[in-house]
């Protein structure tokens, strides 16, 4: 089984006739990217799931994890951007909690801080820092203070083995500190961009230290690799999703909102955020990507959907068996008048809020996608990974944009670089 898109839901706006003619326009492109591989240019390393990934690699990682599993009680994942999103969003749909998970290097602020330094006294910590671009402050100032306080509870050397940085490995300034104090190195692969990296070391080591598989999940991604590079231009998910993001655009529907039912899915969602926002938002271009974490944004956001001005439109992530139930607990007297729930179960009221919004809101006048993913395993997260991934490739390719650069991160670093170094 595969996760599929379901475009019922955008016949309103959009007519068979045009999407077949979208693809007639831009096949020569089409057939370019689909028989891209890694080897083509310096940022598509990603496009081959076991590219970054052989088996010494992946034994390496697992093997680092176990002892990560066997000896930490808090594992800190230092990175910001690309560099733990896509970590993050496994692990919170999915990790176990055998290691508290944290995360720093994502942000500056000194509270944020002080609560994760109060939090880990007297815990047995790891930290893997991960940074493609060393000179990203976030990661890089927080790693110093967290290597300096394991130094001083553990020693130089204890603290070493503790300590896994994930960087590149061409002489860098992570990899030379590495080196020099003896940390485990892990490769983040040069050619691979930090959005683009769930699926390569970047995001496997945190991932197998949660106890998630890591070969499911790059399994899943494998697959759906598989089946997008052998399906035909005319019957292909993936191209369908990239191309009619980019009809609505032309619409004027500006903004794509990713919809969950499921908040364990918050911090995927996240990461389709970033994904998207980083890949094509530049040139005065791009889909404002949003996202909504439902029902609780039925109450939010749910009133802008239905009857705000109509720029947006939707594409749900509807995980068919999320294999979880609870049943209404059953009351005899009917005081809080909800007996007319009684037999039934917290999954299929879930469910029927889903149904009942794709409803409204697509004859409110939102253009709804549906990506139908059968459970929530890792096996179809790596689908989803790469779905999205090559989407976004596409999706950007035929927009007309570079999928891979983020000159727009550099205005504000400027200027703030010119006060820190004052
Ligand atoms: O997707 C990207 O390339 C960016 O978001 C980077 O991941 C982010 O800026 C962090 O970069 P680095 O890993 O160099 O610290």
């Amino acid at each position: 089984k595969s996760i599929c898109l379901d475009y019922s839901n955008v016949d309103k706006y959009i007519n068979n006739q045009e999407l077949q003619r979208k693809i007639e326009d831009n096949k020569q492109l089409l057939e370019t990217c689909m028989k891209s591989k890694a080897t083509d240019s310096d940022s598509m390393g990603w496009i081959n799931t076991y590219h970054s990934n052989d088996e010494d690699m992946l034994k390496k990682i697992e093997d680092k994890a176990a002892e990560i599993r066997e000896n930490a009680d808090v594992f800190i994942l230092i990175g910001v951007g690309g560099s733990n999103q896509g970590a993050r969003a496994v692990i919170k749909a999915m990790g176990d909690s055998k290691v508290d998970i944290l995360y720093a290097g994502n942000n500056l602020s000194p509270a944020y801080l002080n609560n994760m330094m109060d939090k880990i006294k007297n815990k047995s910590v790891y930290v893997n820092v991960i940074a493609k671009n060393f000179a990203t402050l976030e990661p890089g100032i927080t790693f110093r203070v967290l290597r300096q306080y394991l130094e001083k509870t553990y020693g130089e050397q204890e603290a070493a083995k503790r300590i896994i940085a994930t960087g590149s490995l061409n002489g860098s300034s992570l990899e030379k500190l590495g080196k020099m104090k003896g940390y485990t190195l892990l490769p983040f692969p040069l050619d691979v961009g930090g959005r683009f990296s769930v699926l390569t070391p970047v995001g496997l080591l945190p991932i197998a230290v949660s106890g998630v598989d890591i070969r499911q999940l790059l399994f899943g991604a494998s697959e759906m690799e598989k089946s997008i590079h052998t399906a035909s231009l005319n019957n292909n998910d993936v191209i369908n999703y990239a191309l009619i993001r980019n009809i609505l655009l032309e619409k004027g529907y500006n903004i794509e909102i990713l919809g969950i039912f499921e908040p364990l899915m918050e911090y995927f969602n996240k990461w389709w955020v970033q994904l998207f926002g980083e890949s094509e938002g530049k040139i005065g271009k791009g889909i404002y990507p949003s996202s909504c974490s439902f029902s609780e944004d039925l109450h939010s956001l749910g009133q802008y959907i239905q009857d705000g001005q109509k720029i947006l439109f939707e594409t749900f992530i509807n995980i068919e068996d999320m294999e979880s139930s609870y049943p209404i607990p059953l009351e005899n007297e009917d005081i809080d008048e909800f007996n007319y729930l009684n037999g039934k179960d917290f999954s299929f009221l879930n469910k029927s809020a889903y149904d009942a919004t794709v409803k409204a809101h697509y004859e409110g006048g939102v253009p709804v996608l549906v990506l139908n993913v059968p459970k929530l395993t890792p096996y179809y997260m790596g689908q989803l990974f790469y779905f999205f991934e090559f989407g976004c490739y596409l999706s950007a390719t035929i927009l007309g944009v570079n999928p891979f650069n983020q000159p727009g991160v550099e205005a504000y670093k400027t200027n703030m670089f010119k006060t820190l170094k004052a």
